[in-house]
C-alpha cells in the first residue's frame, strides 16, 4: 500500500488530485488544479466521510478495498452535497449496497433529487453523536458555507475536524498533503483566498455563525475537502478564515477599469504613480476585459483600497466592470474605501453608473469621481491625483 496516507492510526486519506479542470465550477480558473479530499475511518464500523468528484471513481474505490480488503463501509458521511463531493456516492452504493448515508434532512432532500434513495438514510441533528467504536462522531450544522446543507464532523476522540469545504483551498498536492509538509505561503495562500472569496465569500457572516459553533472545540486537525490537511498549525488557517469572513484587508490598493481605447487606462496609471508617491506599496491594477474576474474579487477581498474607472459603454459601464459591480453586490461585499473614475466620447454613463454602484454598496468614497470627455490632460490628470492622495490619506491614518 505504497500510496496510503494515514491521518493517524484509523484514519486515512484519499483523496485525489485533478490537474485537467481548466474552470472550477465551470466558472473559476484553477490553473494550479484542485484535490477533492475524502476520508475513511478504520474502526469497529467503517465510517468514509464525503467522497470525491466523478471522474476519479474506480481508482478511489479501489483504494478503499485496498485498505478494507473484505470488510465493508458502514456509514458514508455526507457533509456537503454538491458534486465535486458527492459525484462517487452512486458508486459506493453500487459497491457497498449496506452503507447507510449519514446527513441532516437539508443533504437527504438534496441526495433525493439526484439519487433517488429514500430508505438507506440516517438521518442526524445537529450535535447528534455517532460511535465508531474507538471513535465517536459529533455532527455540526453549519449550514451555508457555502450550500444549505453543509455540515461538520467533529471526531471527538482524536479532535479532528471534518469540515467540508470550510478551510479548504484550491491547489493540488503534489506529494505534500499535510501543512508542515509544504511551503503554504509559496504556493496556496493565494489559492485559498481566491477560493475563499470566489466560493465562499458570500456567506461570510455563516462563516462567522461557523466560528461561533466550533468556539470551545478543541481542535487539534483539519480535514477539509480541499487543499491541505492541518495538523501542525491548525489557528493558521482559522486566523486566515476569521479574517476574510470579518472582511479584513490589507492597506493596499486595486485598481480596476474597463477602457475601450486607452484613455480610462490611462487614468489608471496616473493615479497608481500617484499612490506610490504618497508612499503606498501595494497597489495592483487589472483589465477587467482581460483579467479573469477570480483574481480580481482575490484582490478587492485583500486590499482596503478599490478604485473602478470604466468608459462609457451605451450610456452605462464597459460589461465587463458591470459584471464586476454586479457580481460585487450579489456577494454583497463590505467595508472598503473606493474611488471612481471614467471617461467617455459623447454623452458618458460609465461613471454615473459606477456611482449608483457605490451608493448600493455604501463604500466610503473618499473623494468626488472624476469623468472626462476624450483623451484625458492636465485637468483631468489633477483630479485624478487628488483621488490617488485621498485615498493614500485614509489608508495612513
Ligand atoms: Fe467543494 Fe462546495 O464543493
Amino acid at each position: 500500500m505504497h500510496n496510503t496516507v494515514k491521518v493517524s492510526d484509523k484514519v486515512y486519506y484519499l483523496g485525489v488530485n485533478d490537474r485537467r479542470t481548466h474552470l472550477f465550477e465551470n466558472m473559476w480558473p484553477i490553473p494550479n488544479g484542485v484535490s477533492y479530499n475524502s476520508y475513511l475511518i478504520v474502526d469497529e464500523k467503517v465510517a468514509l466521510v464525503d467522497t470525491i468528484e466523478f471522474g476519479s471513481s474506480d481508482d478511489y474505490l479501489d483504494k478503499i478495498e485496498e485498505i478494507l480488503g473484505e470488510r465493508t463501509i458502514d456509514y458514508l458521511i455526507i457533509n456537503h452535497m454538491e458534486p465535486d463531493h458527492s459525484g462517487s456516492i452512486k458508486k459506493v452504493v453500487e459497491k457497498y449496497p449496506d452503507i447507510k448515508l449519514i446527513g441532516n434532512l437539508k443533504t437527504f432532500k438534496i441526495v433525493e433529487s439526484y439519487f433517488g434513495y429514500k430508505d438507506n438514510w440516517y438521518q442526524i441533528e445537529d450535535g447528534t453523536e455517532l460511535d465508531l467504536g474507538h471513535h465517536v462522531m459529533k455532527f455540526v450544522m453549519t449550514p451555508w458555507v457555502h450550500w444549505p446543507e453543509t455540515m461538520m464532523t467533529f471526531d471527538l476522540t482524536e479532535r479532528i475536524l471534518f469540515s467540508g469545504d470550510a478551510f479548504g483551498s484550491w491547489g493540488t498536492l503534489d506529494g505534500g498533503i499535510f501543512d508542515d509538509e509544504i511551503e503554504f505561503e509559496d504556493y496556496y495562500l493565494d489559492d485559498m483566498r481566491r477560493y475563499y472569496s470566489n466560493i465562499v465569500g458570500k456567506y461570510s457572516n455563516m462563516v462567522q455563525k461557523a466560528f461561533k459553533k466550533l468556539d470551545g472545540y478543541d481542535i487539534r486537525t483539519i480535514c477539509a475537502t480541499h487543499g491541505p490537511i492541518w495538523r501542525k498549525d491548525v489557528n493558521k488557517v482559522i486566523f486566515l478564515y476569521d479574517k476574510w469572513s470579518k472582511f479584513e484587508t490589507e492597506d493596499g490598493v486595486v485598481i480596476i477599469y474597463g477602457s475601450m481605447y486607452g484613455n480610462t487606462e490611462k487614468m489608471a496609471d496616473v493615479i497608481a504613480r500617484k499612490l506610490s508617491e504618497q508612499g503606498i506599496k501595494k497597489i495592483r491594477i487589472h483589465d477587467a476585459s482581460k483579467t479573469h474576474l477570480s483574481y480580481l474579487i482575490n484582490d478587492i477581498w485583500r486590499y482596503k483600497g478599490v478604485i473602478l474607472g470604466s468608459c462609457a459603454y451605451n450610456s452605462g459601464m464597459l460589461p465587463t466592470m458591470e459584471n464586476l459591480t454586479r457580481t460585487l453586490e450579489h456577494m454583497g461585499v463590505k467595508d472598503h474605501l473606493l474611488g471612481l473614475f471614467g471617461s467617455y466620447s459623447w454623452n458618458g454613463g460609465g461613471v454615473k453608473s459606477l456611482f449608483k454602484f457605490h451608493e448600493n454598496m455604501d463604500w466610503e468614497l473618499v473623494s468626488d469621481p472624476v469623468d472626462t470627455k476624450g483623451i484625458p490632460g492636465d485637468e483631468a490628470f489633477a483630479k485624478c491625483e487628488v483621488i490617488a492622495n485621498a485615498m493614500a490619506d485614509k489608508l495612513k491614518i
